[in-house]
């Protein structure tokens, strides 16, 4: 049996239903991603985007950074938390799609406060000279841990990570020698437990989000 046939599938509608209501701008969203990209499940879902919302909000940054924007989903999420003088970094290398982030972000609340970065993230991440009070690590998880590297110098006392995937669909508790996306999760999560300079704990909400405080 795979680890999605395991969820409680009436336990999830029950989840939702008792989530804030996620704003009209989202439901659009949601509904333009499944209908124009091939890759609709990568959008966060509903409940991890109020997960999002409200963490952001007990945070009130004021510099989010967030890797791998795809349509913008969680990007939106995470700037209903933005301090009023605060702004949200959000990196993708996808061209193709950028029109659909770039039109929401237009529409929202926080046109002003959102920065879409196209390119390489770990190029443009190296450019942007920032301490980040929240960061938000959802790409290409080969890269998870130069991303983790990258960042890590970046943060003060209180920042917060939040790294998605990380059960990779029950696949971190399997050997997949030759699968490097596996082997960068498990790594990661073994590196952030190990180290002195974090406090952490693996939400097992969806796929899995890695809470992880800089002490
Ligand atoms: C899972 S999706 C992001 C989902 C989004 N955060 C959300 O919650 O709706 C991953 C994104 O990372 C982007 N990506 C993958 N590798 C990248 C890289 N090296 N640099 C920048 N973006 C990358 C992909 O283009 C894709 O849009």
């Amino acid at each position: 049996m795979s680890y999605f046939e395991e969820l409680d599938l009436p336990m999830d509608r029950y989840l939702e239903a008792h989530a804030s209501t996620e704003p009209d701008i989202l439901k659009k969203l949601r509904k333009e991603t499944y209908q124009k990209t091939t890759q609709p499940h990568m959008i966060s879902g509903y409940l991890q985007g109020r997960l999002l919302s409200i963490l952001s909000k007990m945070i009130t940054p004021k510099n989010i950074l967030e890797i791998g924007t795809f349509t913008g989903y969680a990007t939106l999420c995470l700037a209903e938390g933005l301090s009023e003088d605060g702004k949200i970094y959000t990196l993708d290398k996808n061209e193709d799609l950028a029109y659909i982030p770039q039109k929401y972000f237009q529409q929202s609340d926080y046109a002003s406060q959102i920065e879409f970065i196209l390119g390489d993230a770990a190029h443009t991440i190296k450019n942007l000279d920032i301490i980040w009070d929240l960061v938000f690590i959802d790409a290409d998880k080969e890269n998870y841990e130069n991303y983790l590297q990258l960042i890590k110098p970046k943060l003060k006392s209180g920042s917060i990570i939040l790294i998605d995937n990380v059960l990779w669909y029950g696949k971190v508790l399997e050997e997949h020698p030759n699968n490097k996306a596996t082997q960068q999760i498990k790594l990661v999560n073994k590196i952030v437990t190990e180290d002195p300079d974090f406090e952490n704990l693996i939400l097992p909400l969806r796929d899995g989000i890695h809470l992880i405080r800089k002490k």
